[in-house]
Formats: structure tokens, C-alpha cells, sequence
């Protein structure tokens, strides 16, 4: 075969498949490569270019050195497929049928220490490796996702105006997709935005939660609120799908009635929480969002323990003004936490990464695309800390009474509510000046001799407490 095409993709799954679409309507050339697995994966790249319009010029291939000699110099390979031992095994096979300035990416959802590590092999080898981010789902892969990019600069430079190409456009019509830096830079602005996503998508399951408490609310006025709600600052895609999820129905009864309560994940947000506690920033919106589906995968546990356990629940009317303050401010303070994930990673990464590009890079295209974002976008260029912005600091002073007033009623109603609670504390913790850090260091000397610094001491000197002479 002569004919040779501009980009090679890997991994028809889903995203892979709607992904390889995307850059086909916008005219570039594609080889298609999906593993033969017996019995299990066969044909499967041809069956693309059978069953999508798209895809009827692309050539398919299950065999790997068949789909490399395919493509054009400098070849540009995407592989969209799962991180992990999947990735490594093809990397495995397909590095060494590589040249130098061939650029190859792995947009799928790795760990960016990961990506570090492959950015440095392949840049001994000459080969630009780029580690990218995609956000946006199965419908963003074909109209246009929402693309983090990190890795070998001058990998990018051959592949930007492509890449570009199948990238949503923000509101003033420039693309989601954006360089952010060396190495990782990508796949960590991929894995705090899922972090962010993961609490927004608590935070919604806590709204309904409380809702549904309400004697005089069900389905149908909850859905009818969110509408209400989605033509006001909270809009955002999660809450429009999350209002459009409760108007099904099977069999007469609420579709989500029929899903069983067990939450799943993939690992980017174990991954992201314990980024921000080895830099010491605090990110406990996107900690509570994971430990609620944690809980909520113990079922037989919860099950078991609902029966010794019967906590009497109030019945109060759910007060929505004041829910939907809460919610606006409980996303605020779930963004201002990852984007202060950011902050901290700049600095001990040594990337550069802009707030406002990354705002902009999930402005649109993106599964956390909302009216907030794109505020973000303009604030950024004012203020990085979300918190201290003058156009939110009113909503926020505003909104305390009522905070403390729907923590009351999901207490009253024994409504599990960890996000908004998380962001409450997270936000009368970072509003003292004082806190009782000084008791726990305390604790630390005595038990451990740990020192601590004296605040009639100069900086940097370690005392010990009288308690040291008695141990
Ligand atoms: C993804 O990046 O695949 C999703 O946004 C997060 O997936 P999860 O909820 O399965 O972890």
C-alpha cells in the first residue's frame, strides 16, 4: 500500500473512535489501529471505517508496523487508549519502529509522573512525546474537546495547527487547546480538572440529595429549580445534564431509581488528592467528592449498618433560595482550591502555567464548561485567587447565613453533605487569622521533640516546651 496519511490513531474505544472522526471531518488523513485480540477485538479499526461516514477514506490496520509505515514524515501519532499496562505495552512495541522527530501522544488519562518519565526517555531518542489532557467526553472527542497540552515544545509546534483544528472554540471563537508546559505540565491540569469535576458532580448529588428530603418536592419540581437555576450564574454543563437526567423515567418509575448507588472511579482524583497533600495544598472538596463514592460503594455495608443504626430524620421544607446560594459558593470555593493546586505546582514544578489559559481551556469543550469559567477567564487576568475577587468577595459574605443555615437542615434531615461541609470549613478555616495549629505543634514537641517556632523567636529558630525537661 503507497497511499500515506498525515495522523495515526490508536485505540478505537469510544473516545478513540469519535476522536479519529473528529480529525477526519476536518480534513485530515487518518490511519486507524486497534489491537486483534481473539474472539474479542477483531476487524475492529475496519469496522470504524465501515459504520462512520467520516471515516470511509481511513485506512484501517490491526497489525502495528503495517499502521507506522502508513503514515507521513514526520509521523504524528495520537494513542487514545487507558493508561497503565495497556499503554505500556504498545509503547513497548511501538518506540522502536519510531524516528527521530516523529511526534507521538498520549491523550489518554495518565499519571503525569508518568508522562515526566516517557517525555525524558523519548527526548534521548529524538522523539517528541507530548502528554495530553482531553476533556469533553464522547461528544467533545467528535465536536470538539477541550485539549491540555504538555511535553516537548518543539513536538507541539508540528503539531498545534491540527491539533487545534478539532478543538472546541471558546466564546470569542479561539481554540480549547493550549500548550501549558514541559514534561507532565498536560495530564496535571487534566487530573486537577477532574479533581474540580468530581466535586461539582458531589455537590449536584448533594443539592438533590437535599431536595428529595423536602416533603413537597420530587423529580419533576426539583428538575423545574435547576432549570431555573441553569439560566442563572450556577449554570454549567453538569448542572444541565444533571437537571436533564431526572426527567427520565422506566416503566413510570425515576431512571436513576433503577441505578444501583455504588459511585465508580478511575484513580486521576486518588492521584490529584495526594498531589495537593504532598504540596501542602489543601484540597478537600475533591477528597470528600471521593470518599462519598468510597461510601456509597459500600453498600452491603451501608445495608447492614441502616439496620442498627436508625437515626430519626426531621421533616422540614427544603429553603431552595438559600440551597442555591450555597451551591454557587461551595463551586466557588471547589474552584479556588484547584486552581491553588495549580499555584503550588507551579512553583515546585517550575511551570509557568497561566490561570487564565487554563480557565479558557475549559471554558468549552470541557465536562466542567460553565458561566463560572468563563468568568474565570477575565478575573484570572486581574487576581489568581478566587477567594479575593472583588466580583465574587459580596457573594461570598453574603451567602454565610444561609450557609450555616442548610448545614442546620441537613443535619436536622440526617442528609450526608460532605462537599458543602468541606467547603464551609475549608472557608471559615482560611478566614481566621488565628488557628489551633499552635496546640498541635504542642503536641508534636511533646511526644516527639518535633520543635516548633516561638512567636516572640526570630524566624527559623526551633524551641522546645517545658515539657521536654520532664520527658
Ligand atoms: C474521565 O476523565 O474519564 C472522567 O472524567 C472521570 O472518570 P471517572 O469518574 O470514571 O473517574
Amino acid at each position: 500500500m503507497n497511499r500515506k496519511v498525515s495522523w495515526g490513531i490508536i485505540g478505537m474505544g469510544v473516545m478513540g473512535t469519535n476522536i479519529s472522526r473528529n480529525f477526519a471531518s476536518q480534513g485530515h488523513t487518518v490511519a486507524l489501529y486497534n489491537r486483534f485480540v481473539k474472539g474479542k477485538e477483531e476487524n475492529i479499526a475496519l469496522k470504524c471505517t465501515q459504520e462512520y461516514s467520516e471515516l470511509k477514506n481511513a485506512l484501517a490496520f490491526e497489525e502495528l508496523d503495517l499502521f507506522v509505515s502508513a503514515l507521513k514524515f514526520p509521523r504524528k501519532i495520537l494513542l487514545m487508549i487507558p493508561s497503565g499496562l495497556a499503554l505500556e505495552k504498545i509503547l513497548e512495541e511501538l518506540i522502536p519502529m519510531l524516528s527521530q522527530g516523529d511526534v507521538l501522544i498520549d491523550g489518554g488519562n495518565s499519571h503525569y509522573n508518568d508522562t515526566e518519565k516517557r517525555a525524558s526517555l523519548l527526548n534521548e531518542k529524538k522523539i517528541h512525546f507530548l502528554g495530553m489532557g482531553v476533556s469533553g467526553g464522547k461528544i467533545g472527542a467528535l465536536n470538539g474537546p477541550s485539549l491540555m497540552i504538555g511535553g516537548n515544545l518543539d513536538g507541539y509546534k508540528i503539531v498545534n495547527r491540527d491539533l487545534e483544528s478539532i478543538a472546541a472554540k471558546d466564546i470569542y471563537g479561539t481554540r480549547c487547546c493550549s500548550y501549558l508546559g514541559l514534561g507532565g505540565a498536560g495530564h496535571y491540569i487534566k487530573m486537577v480538572h477532574n479533581g474540580i469535576e468530581y466535586a461539582e458532580m458531589q455537590l449536584l448529588a448533594e443539592i438533590f440529595e437535599l431536595c428529595m428530603t423536602s416533603p413537597a418536592l420530587n423529580f419533576a419540581s426539583i428538575h423545574k429549580e435547576l432549570s431555573v437555576w441553569k439560566k442563572s450564574f450556577s449554570q454549567s454543563y453538569l448542572l444541565e445534564i444533571t437537571s436533564e437526567i431526572l426527567t427520565y423515567n422506566d416503566d413510570g418509575i425515576p431512571f436513576i431509581n433503577k441505578i444501583l448507588d455504588k459511585a465508580s472511579s478511575k484513580g486521576t482524583v486518588a492521584w490529584a488528592i495526594a498531589n495537593g497533600a504532598l504540596l501542602g495544598s489543601p484540597n478537600s472538596l475533591m477528597a470528600s467528592a471521593l470518599h462519598a463514592r468510597f461510601t456509597s460503594s459500600l453498600k452491603s455495608k451501608r445495608e447492614k449498618l441502616s439496620k442498627s443504626y436508625k437515626i430519626q430524620k426531621g421533616k422540614y421544607e427544603t429553603p431552595l433560595k438559600k440551597l442555591k446560594k450555597v451551591y454557587d459558593v461551595s463551586r466557588l470555593i471547589n474552584h479556588h482550591q484547584g486552581f491553588e493546586m495549580i499555584k503550588s505546582a507551579n512553583d515546585k514544578f517550575s511551570w509557568e502555567i497561566n490561570f487564565a489559559t487554563v480557565a479558557r481551556l475549559w471554558s468549552e469543550g470541557s465536562i466542567i464548561k460553565s458561566q463560572l469559567m468563563n468568568a474565570l477567564v477575565k478575573e484570572f487576568q486581574k487576581n489568581d485567587s478566587i477567594i479575593e475577587m472583588e466580583k465574587f468577595k459580596k457573594e461570598i459574605i453574603d451567602a454565610q447565613e444561609d450557609w450555616i443555615s442548610i448545614i442546620k437542615y441537613a443535619l436536622d434531615n440526617v442528609v450526608p453533605i460532605p462537599c458543602i461541609y468541606s467547603a464551609w470549613n475549608y472557608f471559615i478555616s482560611m478566614t481566621q487569622s488565628t488557628s489551633n495549629g499552635n496546640l498541635i505543634q504542642a503536641q508534636r514537641d511533646f511526644f516527639g521533640a518535633h520543635g516548633f517556632q516561638r512567636i516572640d523567636q526570630k524566624k527559623g529558630t526551633l524551641s522546645h516546651g517545658p515539657w521536654s525537661k520532664k520527658n
